[in-house]
């Protein structure tokens, strides 16, 4: 592997734009190693997709973000459990989260968006996540949850301060960690009163659901581990569904013959909703523990090594995707890996879809055309997600 061949996910000017580095690595380092932090890492597709399916040698239970895994978490959330502990939380949570129930929050998520948009018609621009992509996302889970709607700006600016990392630092900020202590207490309080006195909620739901055991017996969920929960749908929700429509506002402007396509046919919005997920993947990386030594590439990995499964790399691998840096919203998509594979796939990949489709549908109806003020953009620092907090626009 050339010396000069570095990927180091921390790195500001990397996380700019690290699809140069990615293919570098796709071509010439496929299983890669980062000496420094400790990791090794897969980029191609068909290595990521195989990895996220082989659950027992890449697993879960260390964490899922690199920085986390050197100090594993007392109540982890299941995205950071592995079987038979994952499948028991997961079925938890399996029906609240389908299709069709998903389906039921069209309408709301609808007036969410005309409330947000409409007031920025005619006012020739306004900023596309600080003002609506940061905030309909925050609104559409802590309702799910049952969190009352004024604490909700509150849950957002949490959620964000939780992920943020200082230049140069791998752990949380202080701001962070006061943040990460501030939503704990929240949630006790919340889930104090839903003891007492159950809602029509999911929140109530968990509280009262019985979890499965290995000895056949049933049990209630711990205020840390409903917190976990909590603390993963809000978060896993909120800031991948901004990053995306941040994703959204970008691409859509700086491709006006892909957006004119979409108003011309909004029909084609849910093919969009695809490419933009594979384009610019706002959760970029899972990582995973190795269990066991495996050969990859010629090359043995030892066991109890970090792996980070590039899955925005992945998306854009020549091999899968013919063209791949080619954005196109009628592109045919069989597969991508933006949204996880195997038994972490998402969650709340119904409610994205939804959202993100729903979104995109409003926007182009108010405003089938804008542009970027470039100057103006500004990125978002973590290791899990990838993406802007600013996105000013004209419209
Ligand atoms: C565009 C938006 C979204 C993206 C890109 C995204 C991406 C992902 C990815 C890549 C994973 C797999 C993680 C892994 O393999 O370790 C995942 C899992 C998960 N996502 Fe999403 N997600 C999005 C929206 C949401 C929403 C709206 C929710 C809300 C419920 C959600 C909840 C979850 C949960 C709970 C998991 C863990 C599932 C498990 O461990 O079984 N996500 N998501």
């Amino acid at each position: 592997m050339a010396a000069d061949l570095v990927y180091d996910p921390y790195d500001y000017e990397i996380d700019a734009d690290p699809h140069p580095v990615w293919k570098r690595m796709r071509d010439e380092a496929p299983l890669y190693y980062n000496a420094e932090h400790d990791f090794y890492a897969l980029s191609r597709f068909e290595d990521v997709l195989a990895a996220s399916v082989d659950h027992e040698t890449y697993c879960s239970n260390r964490g899922t973000v690199l920085e986390l895994m050197d100090a594993p978490m007392q109540d982890p959330p299941m995205i950071f459990m592995d079987p038979p502990r994952h499948t028991h939380f997961r079925k938890l949570v399996r029906k609240t989260f389908t299709k069709q129930q998903i389906g039921k929050l069209e309408g709301r998520i609808r007036e969410l968006c005309r409330g947000y948009l409409e007031p920025f018609v005619g006012a020739g621009g306004f900023d596309y996540v600080e003002d609506f992509g940061a905030k309909l996302p925050v609104m559409v889970i802590s309702s799910l949850l049952g969190a009352p709607e004024e604490d909700q700006e509150q849950l957002r600016i949490w959620s964000d301060l939780t992920l943020h990392r200082e230049p140069g630092e791998t752990g949380p900020s202080a701001a962070a960690r006061a943040a990460t202590s501030e939503m704990w207490s929240y949630w006790q309080g919340q889930i104090k009163e839903r003891r007492a006195r159950p809602r029509d909620d999911v929140m109530s739901q968990l509280i009262q659901a019985e979890l499965e055991l290995e000895d056949g017996g049933t049990r209630r969920l711990s205020d840390g581990e409903l917190y976990a929960f909590y603390l993963l749908i809000s978060s896993a929700g909120n800031e991948t569904v901004a990053r995306f429509l941040g994703n959204t506002a970008t691409l859509l402007a700086w491709h006006p013959a892909e957006r004119a396509k979409l108003v011309a046919d909004p029909g084609l919005i849910p093919n969009a909703v695809e490419e933009i997920l594979r384009f610019e993947s706002p959760s970029p990386i899972q990582a995973r523990w190795v269990t066991r030594d495996v050969e990859i590439h010629g090359q043995v990995v030892p066991g109890d090594s970090k792996m980070a499964l590039l899955t925005s790399s992945a998306n854009r691998d020549e091999r899968e995707f013919p063209d791949a840096d080619r954005f196109d919203v009628a592109r045919k998509i069989d597969r991508h890996v933006a949204l996880g594979f195997g038994i972490h796939f998402c969650l709340g990949a119904s409610l994205a879809r939804l959202e993100t489709r729903v979104s995109i549908d409003e926007t182009l109806r108010l405003f089938p055309t804008w542009e970027v003020d470039e100057a103006g953009l500004r990125r978002v620092h973590t290791s899990t997600v990838r993406g802007y907090n600013k996105v000013p626009i004209t419209c």
